[in-house]
């Protein structure tokens, strides 16, 4: 696997689809909120993956952007820890999925399984197009221009992530075979210093000749900490060490979200297009009403009726929401209906609430601050902006688009 001293940097982005609900909520959220602490994290509004299925009606992009990034701030994103920013607002982005769009074979996008997925399911839409063809290599170079090394997402985009890999490795393929790289690379080693072209020498060796992996990474650990190369030295030796050209656009590993546990209100997947959602700034007394109205175990018609909580969708919210004492008086009062499908649901509707009145209360700080929150999104434009502008000056470079 090729990847390199960058490969702490962390990248995702969210279509905009408005406010925020408790499936995003505990399936990606808190997730991105756990990594900010522990990575270089970049997220960001995918405002252009939104036109590809909904290219026929933008009025509502504008707003649902900026509801879904007060959401993230409320949630706890933290414009100290994570750069947030919109994809539009870095035109590089469209840049390099240009360039990789001459060197991408079409059955690579063809074979992606969310483009006969999608294409059957949003029938009433007309995606025989060009753009929605190409979106998993728009997403592609959103993660290829970090150089980011790990991707969080959810089980529907991991062959996206493939794919990008796939990208990555033929661009290297592409480019990265320079003239007399061999000797520029050894040229390279010396720069190093004695010890440590040993030790990367028989590294080198070791991976190469036994497919020693724990060799491998010892000897990228050495290049991390080299201090004296430059970026070109440092890609040419994360290739040379096994055996590839230079390295200039490594690959990243998508990091697996777990699916969220929590269904919507019918049973189904939480999602905005099935209506089943509760959201982030909803109002309690609507928390309430929607909960309450929730299906349970169709054999718990009265209740008297004994039930099973592996047959009722609440049962999933108290996985969530419940701890064991309660999760236990649950099942025990459900089997021998000595408890009402009213009193178990209050515990969830409680921890609801619970839950979601901190993140109300910054949410209404944001809400009447716009400025803020517009500030917040501009200074993540611009750091991302000099990142992405940072891996293109090598990507011009490097394919002979330079013309100073
Ligand atoms: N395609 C993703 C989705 O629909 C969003 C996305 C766009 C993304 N670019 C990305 C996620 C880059 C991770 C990395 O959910
Ligand atoms: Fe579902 Fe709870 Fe009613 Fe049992 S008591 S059917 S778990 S809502």
């Amino acid at each position: 696997m090729v990847t390199t001293a960058n490969n702490q940097r962390v990248l995702s982005g969210m279509r905009p689809t408005g406010r925020i609900h408790l499936g995003q909520y505990h399936g990606v959220l808190k997730n991105w909120i756990e990594l900010q602490h522990e990575y270089e994290c970049f997220f960001f509004v995918a405002d252009w993956h939104a036109l590809t299925t909904h290219y026929d009606d933008t009025s509502s992009i504008h707003e649902s952007v900026w509801e879904m990034v007060i959401d993230w701030l409320a949630a706890g994103v933290n414009p100290g820890s994570a750069k947030m920013f919109i994809q539009s607002r870095v035109p590089q982005h469209a840049e390099l999925h240009l360039l990789l769009s001459m060197m991408t074979p079409l059955g690579w996008l063809e074979r992606v399984p969310s483009f006969k997925d999608q294409q059957e399911k949003l029938k009433e839409k007309d995606l025989s197009t060009y753009g929605f063809l190409g979106y998993p290599l728009l997403q592609s170079a959103d993660i290829l221009i970090y150089k980011a090394g790990l991707v969080p997402v959810g089980e529907d985009q991991v062959a996206h992530i493939e794919m990008t890999r796939e990208v990555a490795r033929r661009f290297n393929h592409l480019f990265g075979r320079e003239k007399n790289f061999k000797d520029k690379a050894e040229a390279a080693i010396k720069k190093l210093g004695k010890k440590n072209a040993k030790i990367y020498n028989e590294s080198r060796r070791l991976y190469q000749e036994q497919g020693n992996q724990d060799a491998l990474d010892k000897g990228r650990a050495l290049l991390e900490s080299a201090q004296n190369l430059t970026k070109g030295d440092l890609d040419r030796l994360y290739g040379y060490i096994e055996g590839s050209g230079r390295i200039i656009l490594p690959e990243p590993e998508s990091l697996l979200t777990a699916a969220s546990k929590m269904p919507g209100l019918d049973g189904q997947k939480m999602s905005k297009s099935y209506h089943n959602t509760i959201s982030l700034r909803e109002d309690p007394k609507e928390v309430e009403k929607k909960l309450r109205k929730m299906p349970t175990d169709p054999n718990r018609v009265r209740l008297t009726d004994p039930g099973d909580p592996e047959k009722c969708p609440v049962w999933e919210w108290h996985h969530v929401y419940s701890d064991e004492s309660v999760k236990q008086s649950v099942i025990e009062g459900c089997k021998s209906a000595s408890i009402g499908c009213i009193e178990c649901k209050q515990h969830i509707i409680n921890a609801v609430i619970e839950e979601i009145k901190p993140i109300q209360e910054r949410a209404k700080e944001f809400e009447q601050d716009s400025a803020l929150v517009k500030s917040i999104i501009t200074e993540g434009c611009e750091a991302a902006r000099d990142a992405a502008e940072e891996t293109m000056l090598e990507v011009r470079n490097i394919m002979g688009l330079s013309y100073r």
